[in-house]
């Protein structure tokens, strides 16, 4: 920012931005100085730096050193040691905390050391004082501030069906740190990611029942447009006469019909970024019922590849990114009655591909071959990513620290790969083929399924693709949480947000 360059405010400036966590929040202040009346204080120190503070008296120094030796206290990434009623200082609370050392404390790492102070931080701090963090031994503003988003992604919460929530007071934290201008700069980008993650999370916890496709559709367009974002919402009127028989087929049986969202932030005049989201909202899985109950439940994160592109799309508007970048949203309900999708049943596409539906369980393909197509028709994009809770298959092959990614194109590849570990949101590669026949319908052009499972289901996508690159990011099992982990509490995590706000610019840096 232009401000940054006078040099002669930096000392006296304080710079507070507030993340928009829904319901409560943290604010933080970004100044040179320590706050010396805090209750809590925080020394953030480095492997093989010495926890010291100027303006400590010689007792003060003497019995933290004595604490922390006590403690072997060596500045190990997320060692906490905690003080109480330490000589000479006004907090009643010293906590100090390892960073690790300097080549190994990247973003991830911050994130990480961020949602560890704040998770402890909680029990011993009163929301109606500020905690002051002493970050000045570190020199890196930008991971600084990724310390803070570290609090803040883990300070989430989703409480709209408790009767007496937590209190949601608004918590301070005010930093000591170097280049206090240059800090608040970082957070800000990483506030509006926090924007876009809360949203993703807020989409997939949403029960099934009360988050359908149009209530999801009016949620979002109100939240978007704030931030400059372009939003189309086609209802299932539209949808149908739109020939999108796929996505519209899969919420037949449902009194909650498809809707398709569409957001553009436009912030280039390149050719758009496409990202497609599953936003499936409830997946009984139609006549192919899901007949355990570990199966269906929890079946409203079935929508968490929409809350990913939708989240994506709000942190890079958020950011003011110079991309162009679309994201779509075919929204669905997959459930039964007289009316529902049978087995065998054949739909048309947008593009005109007849669909045999060999299984109504494999519902996110068909919706999203019509939001691929859709994307493609609509916005001439120059590459397409899809990403989906599409197969329990993913799940067995990888589990949930991977989500698996599909795609013939390798600059797409290896962006995405990059994405993966600066966002600690790990991408591994399934390859496409050689499957020879492996959607084959008898009756129509292709089938819903066939095997393996996450092979057709991408083989299945890549066809409504056509020559445009694509990648496909199959996230079973990645959207939900089931106990609070580093920066995720529990419940949905907004998985992908982070990763695809990331890819978004990387992609759009290589291939001008
Ligand atoms: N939404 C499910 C996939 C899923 C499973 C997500 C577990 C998260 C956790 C998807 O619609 C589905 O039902 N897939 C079927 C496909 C099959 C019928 C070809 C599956 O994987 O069993
Ligand atoms: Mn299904
Ligand atoms: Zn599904």
């Amino acid at each position: 920012m232009k401000w940054l360059k006078s040099l002669a405010l930096m000392s006296a400036m304080v710079i507070s931005v507030v993340a928009q966590a829904s319901p409560a929040a943290i604010k933080h202040q970004f100044t040179e100085q320590t706050k010396a009346d805090a209750k809590v204080s925080v020394l953030l120190v480095g492997a093989n730096q010495t926890a010291q503070v100027t303006g400590w008296s010689a007792d003060t120094q003497a019995m933290v050193s004595a604490a922390l030796a006590a403690k072997d206290f060596t500045g190990a990434p997320q060692q906490i040691v905690e003080i109480l009623a330490p000589v000479g200082l006004a907090s009643e609370r010293l906590l100090v905390a390892g960073v690790g050392d300097s080549e190994s404390f990247n973003r991830v790492a911050a994130e990480k050391l961020g949602a560890a102070l704040w998770s402890y931080l909680p029990e011993t701090a009163d929301a109606k004082h500020t905690v002051s963090v002493d970050a000045r031994l570190l020199n890196n503003a930008n991971l600084v501030a990724a310390i803070a988003h570290g609090m803040d992604l883990r300070d989430y919460r989703f409480d709209r069906y408790k009767s007496n929530p937590a209190k949601t007071e608004v918590r301070h934290v005010q930093w000591a740190v170097n280049q206090a201008p240059s800090v608040a700069d970082h957070y800000a980008d990483y506030a509006a990611i926090a924007g876009g993650v809360f949203m993703a999370r807020d989409i997939i916890n949403l029960p099934g029942g009360d988050g359908y496709p149009q209530a999801i559709a009016e949620m979002v367009e109100k939240a978007v447009k704030p931030l400059g974002i372009k939003v189309t919402v086609l209802n299932p009127r539209q949808v149908e006469r739109a020939g999108m028989g796929a996505l519209y087929g899969v919420s037949k049986g449902s009194e909650h019909k498809a809707y398709l969202l569409a957001l553009q932030w436009q912030g280039s005049k390149d050719a758009p970024i496409a990202l497609v989201g599953k936003g499936n909202t409830f997946d009984t899985g139609g006549y192919n019922l899901k007949t355990s109950s570990a199966s269906i439940l929890r079946m409203q994160t079935d929508k968490a590849g929409g809350g990913a592109v939708i989240g994506a799309v709000m942190a890079l508007a958020g950011q003011k990114a110079p991309v162009n970048v679309v994201a779509v949203v075919p929204l669905s309900h997959n459930l039964i009655s007289g009316s529902a999708l049978l087995p065998g049943d054949v739909v048309t596409a947008g593009d005109g591909t007849r669909i045999e539906v060999a299984n109504t369980d494999a519902e996110g393909r068909l919706i999203l071959a019509d939001g691929i197509w859709y994307a493609r028709d609509k916005f001439k994009p120059r590459v397409i990513a899809d990403i989906a809770t599409l197969t329990g298959s993913k799940v067995g092959a990888l589990g949930t620290a991977y989500s698996a990614v599909f795609t013939e194109q390798d600059d797409v590849l290896r962006s995405m790969q990059q994405a993966g570990e600066a966002t600690a949101e790990l991408v591994w590669q399934l390859p496409l083929g050689p499957y020879p026949g492996i959607i084959k319908s008898n009756l129509a052009d292709i089938a819903n399924v066939g095997s393996p499972g996450a092979q057709a289901g991408a083989v299945f996508l890549q066809h409504f693709a056509k020559d445009t690159p694509f990648i496909h990011i199959d996230m079973a099992g990645n959207a939900y949480s089931t106990s609070a982990n580093g920066i995720h509490p529990a419940g949905g995590n907004g998985y992908g947000v982070r990763l695809l706000t990331e890819w978004v610019k990387i992609y759009a840096d290589i291939a001008e």
